[in-house]
Parts: C-alpha cells; structure tokens; sequence
C-alpha cells in the first residue's frame, strides 16, 4: 500500500488544527500508521528541504519550521500523495481553493500549516528521513474491506 509523509507545522500545531486535519484524512478512508510531536532538529530540516536551502525564503522557512513543534506523520492508502496533495491545497493560501486545508485555515505560504510529499519518491525519502522503520505500524482496519 501507499505511503506519504505529512507534517503539520508549528501553526497548524498552535492554532489547535491537529484533530480537524486528522479528521479529515481519517473520514477519507486513509490510515495513520506512525505519528509524532517534535522540535525539527536543524540536520533534519536542512535534509527534508535540501532543494531549497538557496532559495530567498529559505531562513525564514527554517525559522519558522523550527519555531515549535511539529506534527510529523506517515498515512497510508490508494493513491495517499495525491489524494492528500489534492486535500491540502496549494503551497499559497491564497490560491488554495475553499474545502482544502490550506483554502480553509490559512492566509499566506510563510504560515501554511501542513506539508505533504508531492510524488512516491519524495514520500519515501521524507518518511526514512524523519521516521525508523519500527516506528510505522502495520496493522488491517475494521473499515479497510468497506473501502477497497
Ligand atoms: S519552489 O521555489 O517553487 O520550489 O518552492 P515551493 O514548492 O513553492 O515551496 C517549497 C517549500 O517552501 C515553502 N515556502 C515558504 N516558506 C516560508 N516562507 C515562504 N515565503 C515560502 N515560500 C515557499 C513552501 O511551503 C514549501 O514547503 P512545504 O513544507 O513543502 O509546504
């Protein structure tokens, strides 16, 4: 089955938006496999953004991802990146439609509450980058043969 990282940011964590994400991706049929509360150390910021640390806005990024703790998730389902990606928005707030996370609960892309891996590769990395793998459970949901 398919996997994706997702990690709801130090405001999406403030702000008390961890059980409504949660909520969500739970009605949609996905499953949460592996959860955890961290302060991102800064060795594993510079890993998961790599691709950006050049970029502008990158200190802010970094200052900002550092700012609290984190929510740092792996779920699993039938095509779990893009139907996450779908759920969660654009990366701008402002262009995010109503009914995705970003569309509802955020204002602008320095504050925009959750990441989620944007292919199968990049999942894979992200999930080996941040979690263990005995710290990703296996099991079957009740739910699991009313959805496949
Ligand atoms: S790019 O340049 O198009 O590749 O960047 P993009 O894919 O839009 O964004 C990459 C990640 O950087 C975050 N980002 C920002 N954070 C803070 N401030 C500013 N201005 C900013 N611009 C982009 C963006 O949310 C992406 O992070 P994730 O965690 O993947 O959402």
């Amino acid at each position: 089955m398919e996997r994706t990282f997702l990690m709801i940011k130090p405001d999406g964590v403030q702000r008390g938006l961890i059980g409504e994400i949660i909520a969500r991706f739970e009605k949609k049929g996905l499953k949460l496999v592996a959860g955890r509360f961290e302060v991102l150390p800064e060795d594993r910021v510079m890993e998961h953004y790599a691709e950006h640390k050049d970029k502008p806005f990158f200190p802010g990024l970094k200052a900002y991802i550092t700012s609290g703790p984190c929510f740092l998730m792996v779920w699993e389902g039938k095509n779990v990146v893009s139907i996450t990606r779908q759920m969660i928005g654009a990366t701008n707030p402002a262009e995010a439609l109503p009914g995705t996370i970003r569309g509802d609960f955020a204002l602008e892309i320095g504050m925009n509450v959750i990441h989620g891996s944007d292919s199968d590769e990049t999942a894979d990395r992200e999930i080996a980058i941040h979690f263990k793998p005995e710290e990703i459970v296996s099991f079957e949901k009740i739910d699991e043969k009313f959805l496949y």
